[in-house]
């Protein structure tokens, strides 16, 4: 354990509002405010729940179906999945907007289990009975996972590292050389799909979705199908909320953006209707649509900059997809252990110097 006292004075700057950048503050301040002294922590954002991307996500937890050997991800999806599930039992949960969910993932052929089969709860292959339920799908799995919403994770968030003095400021940040000139020891890069306005990052591109919000109340499990060919969320999705129900499946990659397109909206509403001929009945309340951070692999990494004479510690968590909010806590805590390492490195020197 680091024992640090006064000499490990921090000033962490945060760009980023979305559930990264939040909940990588909430880990970063879980971990080190005893011992880092003191630990001023500061958010920068242009936009803020409920404008982000992470409050416009159904907040259903699901990784992509396959890590591709990126196990790293794997893991952080699990924890994410345990973390939700420990604040359950708390009076915190429906402010939180995390309850549990059970549902359907089907296809037109028979693929291999995920690699969140043992993440989720009863996860098992779908009887013929049930597969009844939906023409045109011959395989599946059910399970049980969570919902975390955007709309309530976010604020309680915020609300979380304002009660322990976190500052927040809307703004945009056009450079780093801004944030350390103004006394910022570590950045903490958390800005979600916007490439190019600090440093291009050729890897990371919009994959714009289109969602359906509708009042379907009596909507109870989740429905995911599956089409290998056109790829993930690129068919039809039926998530219910707590209070609406989220209609999709679009995902465009490249396409920048974050207007509701009609002919989006009817190809959507076509198939979501023939998958559950009922939602015919349901109010449509509105559309949203999003851009998720699409990267090979989320960038989760320390970098030191050089910025004239000083230099400049940041960390990139960066890049999650269609899975941040599943992802989120995973990501958050190693983000902070990367912060831990800065920590030391600094204490080092300073006692180097003495
Ligand atoms: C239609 C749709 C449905 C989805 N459904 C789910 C789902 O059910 N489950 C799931 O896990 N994921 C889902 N996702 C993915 C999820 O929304 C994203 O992975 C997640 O929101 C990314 O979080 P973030 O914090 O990185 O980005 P964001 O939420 O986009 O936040 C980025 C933050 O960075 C700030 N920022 C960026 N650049 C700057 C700058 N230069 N200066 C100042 N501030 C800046 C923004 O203002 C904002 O505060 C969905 C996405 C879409 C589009
Ligand atoms: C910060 O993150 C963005 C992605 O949102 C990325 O394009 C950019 O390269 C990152 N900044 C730096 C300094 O690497
Ligand atoms: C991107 O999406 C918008 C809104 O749906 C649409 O009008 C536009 O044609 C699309 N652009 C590309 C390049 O696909
Ligand atoms: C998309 O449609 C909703 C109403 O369904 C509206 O509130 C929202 O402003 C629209 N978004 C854009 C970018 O036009």
């Amino acid at each position: 354990m680091l024992k640090l006292g006064l000499l490990a004075d921090m000033r962490i700057a945060v760009i980023g509002a979305g559930v990264i950048g939040l909940s990588t503050a909430q880990s970063i301040y879980e971990q080190f405010h005893s011992t880092v002294r003191p630990l001023t922590i500061e958010i920068y954002a242009d936009r803020f729940t409920p404008l982000t991307t992470s409050d416009g996500a159904a907040g259903f937890w699901q990784p992509y179906l396959y890590d591709k050997g990126n196990v790293q991800e794997t893991k952080w999806n699990t924890e994410t999945f345990d973390y939700l599930l420990s604040w359950l039992n708390s009076p915190d949960s429906a402010k939180m907007g995390i309850f549990l969910q059970s549902g359907y993932n089907v296809f037109t052929e028979p693929v291999s289990d995920p690699s969140f089969k043992e993440a989720v709860l009863g996860f098992r292959h779908l009887t013929q009975r049930e597969l009844q339920l939906f023409p045109g799908y011959n395989f599946g799995w059910f399970n049980t996972a969570l919902m975390v919403e955007g709309k309530s994770y976010l604020p309680w968030l915020m609300d979380w590292l304002q009660q322990r003095g976190v500052k927040f400021y809307n703004k945009k940040i056009s450079s780093f050389k801004e944030l350390s000139e103004s006394g910022a020891d570590v950045i903490i890069n958390c800005t979600g799909v916007r490439s190019g306005e600090l440093q291009p990052d050729p890897d990371l591109k919009p994959g714009r979705g289109q969602i359906i919000k509708v009042d379907a109340p009596w909507l109870k499990h989740w429905v995911i199908t599956h089409n290998m060919k056109t790829g993930v969320y690129n068919s039809p999705y039926i998530i219910p909320g707590s209070r609406l129900v989220t209609v999709g499946g679009i995902f465009q990659l490249g396409n920048w953006s974050e207007q509701n397109n009609s002919a989006d909206h009817k190809h959507i509403w076509e198939e979501a209707c023939q998958l559950e001929p009922s939602l015919k009945h349901a109010r449509i309340v509105e559309d949203w649509a999003g851009l998720r951070p699409v990267r090979s692999k989320v960038r989760l990494e320390r970098e030191t900059l050089q910025s004239g004479a000083s230099t400049i510690e940041v960390i990139h968590n960066y890049g999650h997809g269609g899975f941040g909010l599943t992802i989120h806590r995973g990501c958050a805590q190693e983000a902070a252990r990367l912060f831990g390492q800065i920590v030391e490195q600094k204490h080092k020197a300073t006692k180097a110097r003495l």
